[in-house]
C-alpha cells in the first residue's frame, strides 16, 4: 500500500488524466494527522473507504459537516447520497438525542452497512434510513429541515439544488461536496454530463436570490449555502 493510499488518497475516487488536486496532498497529510479520527467505528469506515475505493467526505469535511449543523443548531438533517454512512456519522453526532437525519442511499447494501456501522456506533437511533433515489425520497418528507447535504451523482446537482432550496428553513444551511469536480470545472466545452452538472450547479447557486454562497476549495470543493429569509435578500 502506498502512503497516498494509506492515509487515505482513496477517498477521492477515480481521477481522471488532467484531474487537479484542489489541496496539495502535504497540506492535507498535515490537516489529517492533526487531527486524526479516533472513534473506532469512523475509524473502520475510512478503512472500508481505502479498501474499497469508495468516495467518502474524509475527516476534514466531516468535522465541517458536524460544525455547520451545531452552528445552526440543526435537529432536522436531510442528506442526500449516504453511502455507509460516513458522512452521517458525523451529521448524527450534531443533532444530538431527540434529533434526526435522513439517511438516502439507492444501494440497499450500502444502506445496510450503514444501519449496522451507526449501530454499533450508538447513533442509530437518530437515523432514519431509506432506500432509493434521494431526490425522490426529499420531495415525499415533510420539510423544512434545518441542513440538508448533497451528495448524489453529480448529474442530479442541478435538480437537487431546486429541491433543497425549497425545503432548507431559513437561517438553515445546504452543503454540497465535489462542487469542484476535480478541477473538470475549468473545461468549458466538457460534455461530460457529471461536470455539466457540477458547472450547472454553482452558476445557479450564485444567482440564486434566496441562497448566500461560499466555496471552499476543502478536499473536492465544498459549497456553502445560507438560506436567507426574504428580509436579509438584496435583491
Ligand atoms: C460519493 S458517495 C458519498 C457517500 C457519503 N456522503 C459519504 O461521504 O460517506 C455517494 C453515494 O450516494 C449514492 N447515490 C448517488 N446518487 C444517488 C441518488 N440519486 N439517490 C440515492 N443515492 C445516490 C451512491 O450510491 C453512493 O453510495
Amino acid at each position: 500500500m502506498t502512503e497516498q493510499s494509506r492515509r487515505g488518497g482513496t477517498r477521492r475516487g477515480r481521477r481522471a488524466p488532467g484531474d487537479i488536486q484542489i489541496v496539495d496532498s502535504r497540506i492535507e497529510r498535515y490537516l489529517e494527522e492533526l487531527l486524526p479520527s479516533t472513534e473506532p467505528v469512523l475509524l473502520e469506515m475510512e478503512a472500508m473507504a481505502r479498501a474499497e475505493g469508495f468516495p467518502i467526505v474524509g475527516p476534514l469535511v466531516g468535522r465541517l459537516l458536524r460544525q455547520l449543523a451545531l452552528t445552526v443548531s440543526a435537529r432536522d438533517i436531510f442528506e442526500m447520497g449516504s453511502g455507509f454512512g460516513y458522512s452521517t456519522y458525523f451529521l448524527a453526532q450534531a443533532v444530538g438525542d431527540g434529533g434526526r437525519v435522513v439517511h438516502t442511499e439507492r444501494s440497499p447494501e450500502r444502506s445496510l452497512q450503514a444501519r449496522q456501522l451507526l449501530e454499533r456506533a450508538g447513533l442509530a437511533s437518530r437515523v432514519i434510513f431509506e432506500v432509493g433515489d434521494a431526490l425522490q425520497i426529499l420531495i415525499s418528507y415533510p420539510s423544512p429541515f434545518d441542513l440538508i447535504f448533497i451528495d448524489v451523482d453529480k448529474e442530479a446537482y442541478p435538480e437537487a439544488l431546486e429541491l433543497a432550496r425549497a425545503r432548507v428553513r431559513p437561517g438553515g444551511y445546504i452543503v454540497t461536496d465535489n462542487v469542484l469536480w476535480h478541477g473538470r470545472v475549468l473545461d468549458q466545452n466538457s460534455d461530460d454530463p457529471a461536470t455539466r452538472g457540477v458547472q450547472a450547479y454553482l452558476r445557479a447557486a450564485l444567482t440564486a436570490p434566496d441562497l448566500l454562497t461560499s466555496v471552499l476549495p476543502l478536499r473536492d470543493g465544498v459549497a456553502l449555502h445560507l438560506k436567507l429569509s426574504e428580509s436579509r435578500r438584496r435583491r
